[in-house]
């Protein structure tokens, strides 16, 4: 058996703090307090509920992940969060109305009792929201002093032992990453001139890491996939990851699309529309933050399917994708796609998908997992970008630059688990060997 890292154990209270409490944020939340009183189950969550094989199989090794590697427990967690609407969990849980009142009434006092802190919130960055819970600070670099209080106190009140962060604020309006962005130098130099490129969800970034907590970004907007919080994450050795959860339309196309290349089918085409009616839906409707989120969904195709290494098949792709606001669906979004394919002697196929999902429950027991690892990737001495976490995002950042991060989910489990064995001493199971 290799050598395990040493990991001390998950001991006290892991605090989850996350910068937006809206529909994600608080299905989380409520998601967590009721499966740990036993009222649910954490569906959907690979920490709570997947086992992982070890050995060769004859040796019918299965434990759960949970009782393989020390995670915290979802018992140790306590929440917190900055939003500039809304005043608490609940408030966020009923305006969201992703959970019914009948599973939020037995949980209520709880969720009410996670008041919001006051938001680092720009209205540049997010046209469609007005915030009016906001800390009245226009310097960014007392902004990000501020929430560096904010996080200290956090952890001081509730007897944390160790915190985590994770975005769940609104998606960010498009931005490329400029010269401030380059070096940490540079990029605190800019918080003290309050330099326009410097976003919200970046002040957050550097106030998590600089406080030595690991930050994981749920949305599509640039915040630790920038150089400068690289360094600080290098400086501080602290864990980060992103980007954008993998939810829905996303998660569907990374499952067909390695099916398609695995049999060499080709493709043609994958049209992809959304309608969606949530906060979130209102706030991609604006052109600037659409275009963020377009971003990171259409990276998806081009490195799975390598249209380089395979350009009969994949060379000639039309790949579009629409989000429409449609306020009467609320949080359960509708995604189509009509993907065109072709086969032997190029005959054209053409494969539907109509996914009625609902975004925040597939967004949820993302966060609960990466928390925790983020949290056991901290204790096990990691530092900089997690890339083994590419299985929950849908622009997963490299460890490596220039280097394409893997999309195809079921590469990206197979690296989740083995990175698991890794550390914990155990062989990398590769299916090759007998048995
Ligand atoms: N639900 C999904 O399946 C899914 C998938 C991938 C990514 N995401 C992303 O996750 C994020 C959260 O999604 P949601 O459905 O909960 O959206 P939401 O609109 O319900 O919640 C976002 C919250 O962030 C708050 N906010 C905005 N700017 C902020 C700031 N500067 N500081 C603190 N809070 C701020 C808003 O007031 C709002 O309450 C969005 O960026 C979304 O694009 C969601």
């Amino acid at each position: 058996m290799a050598n395990s890292r040493e990991i001390p154990p998950a001991k006290g209270k892991l605090g989850v703090l996350t910068p937006g409490l809206g529909a994600v944020a608080s299905t989380f939340i409520a998601g967590v307090i009721a499966a740990r009183t036993g009222l649910a189950e954490p569906i959907g969550s690979v920490s709570q509920m997947a086992h992982i094989r070890l050995g060769k199989k004859e040796e019918g090794r299965n434990p759960l992940i949970r009782e393989f590697v020390p995670l915290a427990t979802m018992d140790d967690l306590v929440f917190g969060g900055w939003d500039p609407i809304t005043p608490n969990v609940y408030e966020a849980a009923r305006y969201a109305g992703v959970l019914k009142e009948s599973d939020l009434s037995s949980i209520a006092g709880e969720l009410e009792s996670i008041v919001a802190m006051d938001a680092v919130f720009d209205q540049r960055w997010v046209k469609r929201l007005e915030g009016h819970r906001v800390k009245d600070l226009t310097s960014k670099w007392d902004q990000a002093l501020a929430l560096i209080d904010d996080i200290t106190k956090f952890g001081v009140d509730n007897e944390c032992d160790r915190m985590v962060m994770v975005w769940c604020g609104s998606t960010e309006a498009y931005q490329e990453a400029s010269e401030v962005h380059e070096t940490l130098e540079a990029f605190e130099e800019g918080l003290k001139n309050s330099d326009d490129n410097i976003s919200p969800s970046q002040i957050y970034a550097y106030a998590a890491i600089s406080a030595g907590v690991p930050f994981a970004n749920g949305a599509p907007n640039l915040s630790v996939d920038l150089a400068c919080m690289q360094e600080l994450a290098a400086k501080r050795k602290v864990v980060i990851a992103g980007k954008d959860f993998k939810t829905g339309q996303t998660l569907m196309k990374t499952l067909i699309a390695p099916g398609l290349k695995a049999r060499m089918l080709g493709l043609r085409g994958w049209y992809s529309t959304n309608i969606l009616g949530n906060r979130d839906g209102e706030v991609l409707d604006d052109p600037e933050n659409f275009k963020t989120k377009e971003h990171s969904k259409l990276g998806v195709l081009d490195t799975i399917l390598q249209p380089e290494v395979y350009p009969d098949l994949y060379g000639n792709i039309d790949h579009v994708v629409r989000i429409n606001y449609y306020p009467p669906r609320g949080d359960n979004k509708e995604g189509w796609d009509a993907i065109d394919i072709f086969g032997w002697l190029g005959y054209e196929m053409q494969i539907k998908v109509d996914f009625l999902c609902r975004d925040s429950i597939l967004a949820a027991p993302i966060v609960l997992d990466l928390a925790l690892f983020m949290d056991l990737a901290q204790r096990a001495g990691e530092s900089g970008v997690q890339e083994w976490l590419s299985f929950y995002f849908k622009a997963p950042q490299s460890e490596i630059e220039d280097v394409n991060p893997e999309h195809d989910l079921f590469i990206q489990q197979t690296k989740l688990k083995n990175t698991l064995r890794e550390w914990m001493g155990e062989p990398a199971v590769t299916h090759s060997e007998a048995g």
